[in-house]
């Protein structure tokens, strides 16, 4: 039953997500992760839960998301190889009854793990099911523009948030909410996952300044296409920010657009 798994709609479409990804140049290397909450009803599906194959040390308590599914990138694993080798870049784990540990259940076939990012992932993954519960998607990459944005712009989330609305109409209709700003840190660590956690309280991107971004949404497609919208707009500042400005989008214009496609715009950012 397991073999048959990678012809599987949620693995496909995770391998086919993380490869249009690597096309984009976003993830170099190892570069970027992506995790997917996937129903219990869905997994047993196509492969047997109560065959764990690895049990792998969560390094903190996801105690929240006990007994949840999820399938998410392996550490050290280039998203340019995910499509053709999903058993080796992928795994499908559950979050075991002491919150603790991850049940292996597919895929890592070569001994690898999940992602080192894997604190940021589940504790945005508790805090997005709080505002959203139909959220089952994170996802991480490092958008060339929004990246080159970060070494000159001020790292202040209304004014980084307020340029970025400015640099396209969709802008504010596609991300309302905003997106919050995180200070350089180290990465991989408990500590960077409780400040993006903590920020995931409040939008659904958070920008890790000189490093990438975070997005949170109900589908692959769905965060796919707001960090899309971000890095656009982040490329159009990189474009024009040493050239005189002539022409802008105005408060007065965004709100208006805000009305028009009845978005609850973030408070204190407009003028
Ligand atoms: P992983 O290979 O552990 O997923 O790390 C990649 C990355 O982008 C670190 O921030
Ligand atoms: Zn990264």
């Amino acid at each position: 039953m397991a073999e048959l798994i990678t012809n599987i709609g949620f693995v496909k479409e995770l391998a086919a997500t993380a490869d249009n990804m690597y096309k984009h140049g976003w993830d170099e290397r190892n570069g970027g992760n992506i995790s997917y909450l996937i129903p219990e009803e869905e997994v047993a599906e196509h492969i047997d839960i109560t065959k764990v194959r690895r049990t792998i040390p969560l390094g903190f308590n996801a105690k929240e998301l006990v007994g949840k599914y999820f399938l998410v990138t392996g550490t050290g694993k280039y998203f340019k190889n995910v499509n053709g080798d999903p058993e080796t870049n992928l795994g499908l784990f559950r979050i075991a009854k002491d919150g603790i540990n991850a049940e292996l259940l597919w895929g890592y076939v070569d001994g690898g793990k999940f992602t080192s990012e894997l604190p940021a992932h589940l504790m945005s993954h508790i805090e997005r099911l709080k505002v959203d519960p139909e959220n089952r998607v994170v996802m991480h990459t490092h958008p060339t523009n929004l990246l080159a944005m970060t070494y000159v712009h001020e790292l202040d989330t209304k004014k980084f948030t307020h340029t970025l609305w400015q640099m396209s109409t969709e802008c504010i209709v596609v991300f309302p909410d905003g997106v919050e700003v995180l200070p350089w840190m180290l990465c991989g660590t408990n500590e960077i996952g409780i400040a993006t956690a903590e920020k995931m309280k409040l939008a659904r991107v958070v920008v890790w300044a000189l490093h990438g971004i975070y997005g949170a949404g109900k589908t692959l497609d769905e965060t796919f296409g707001l960090i899309e919208t971000v890095e656009k707009a982040s490329e159009i500042f990189m474009k024009t920010a040493h050239l005189p400005r002539l022409n802008t989008i105005t408060d007065s214009q965004l709100k208006e657009l805000a009305g028009l496609f009845k978005v609850e715009v973030r408070k204190g950012i407009l003028s």
